[in-house]
């Protein structure tokens, strides 16, 4: 049994970003290379990207925050003033769209990173009768089970290794009724080739360049992200909202109630 559990965690640690059966080419599309985001030597550099970041994803229609919104108030259509948890919130924008467009939601808005945590605590979300700030890993959500009707991780899984990223679908399916997981699509190689070699001349001068490359190769296919929810419990089950094209993938992970583990179980 031992051996039996073991191996589960060496096979999703090894999993490649373009999920267990990724090609020979898919899988060398990949890196273990940090972000400026992920690394505590270069906060300059970081805070360079998070703004660069959330100022794309602030422009009206066109920008990640609105389209996010309106997934998650499609996920929560039916619920008269849902309670939400943003994870990996970053600058807020997303929370803070939401907050303006869902008249009763109530949002709790967390990151890992202090510094981001403390920014938004001392600005208008800090202070919105709707919202609470928080430092929160989204790897070890420190609620009680059900407390919100849906969590959004928006941007964020890729920075994680599959073992935190499972750990991810198990703790927010745990959290919240349904978890809301939109990131960077993962073309197929050919292509994702072909788009990387676009980029890779601006990574030595533009950081959000720099961070978008490693972004890419760090990205989870679909099949990866059944794989990471199946690991985590298989009682989770992953649907898939993502559009045709090149747009994110948008994932919805939710536990059946009918395989439902005892508490504790899982990762
Ligand atoms: C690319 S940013 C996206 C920020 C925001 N969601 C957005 O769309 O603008 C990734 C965010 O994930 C956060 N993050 C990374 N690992 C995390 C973890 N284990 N738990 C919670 N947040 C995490 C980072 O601090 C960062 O703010």
């Amino acid at each position: 049994m031992m051996l039996c559990v073991d191996s589960r965690i060496r096979d999703i640690a090894t999993m490649p970003r373009g999920g267990p059966d990724a090609s020979w080419l898919d899988r060398r599309l990949q890196t273990d290379r940090l972000e400026y985001l992920d690394r505590d030597d270069v906060d300059d550099l970081k805070h360079k990207v998070m703004d660069s970041l959330d100022r794309a994803g602030r422009r009206r229609g066109i920008g990640i925050h609105d389209k996010c919104v309106q997934m998650v108030l499609r996920e929560v259509a039916d619920v008269p003033a849902p309670r939400i948890l943003e994870l990996g919130a970053g600058l807020g924008g997303l929370s803070r769209k939401l907050l303006e467009k869902h008249p009763t939601a109530q949002v709790t808005v967390t990151d890992i990173e202090p510094a981001f945590v403390a920014g938004m605590a001392a600005g208008d979300l800090g202070s919105h009768p709707r919202a609470t700030v928080r430092e929160m890993d989204a790897t070890e959500i420190d609620v009680p089970p059900g407390s919100y009707d849906l969590a959004v991780f928006a941007l964020s899984l890729h920075h994680l290794p599959p073992e935190l990223a499972a750990r991810v679908f198990a703790a927010g399916t745990r959290a919240a009724k349904k978890l809301l997981i939109v990131d960077l699509p993962r073309p197929p190689a050919p292509l994702h080739i072909v788009l990387l070699a676009a980029v890779l001349p601006l990574i030595r001068i533009s950081p959000l360049q720099h961070d978008g490359f490693i972004s890419s190769l760090r990205a989870y296919s679909p099949a990866a992200l059944r794989a990471l929810g199946r690991h985590a419990d298989p009682s989770i089950t992953v649907e898939f909202r993502s559009r045709r094209g090149l747009g994110p993938t948008v994932a919805v992970a939710s536990r059946s109630t009918r395989h439902r583990q005892p508490e504790g179980s899982g990762v």
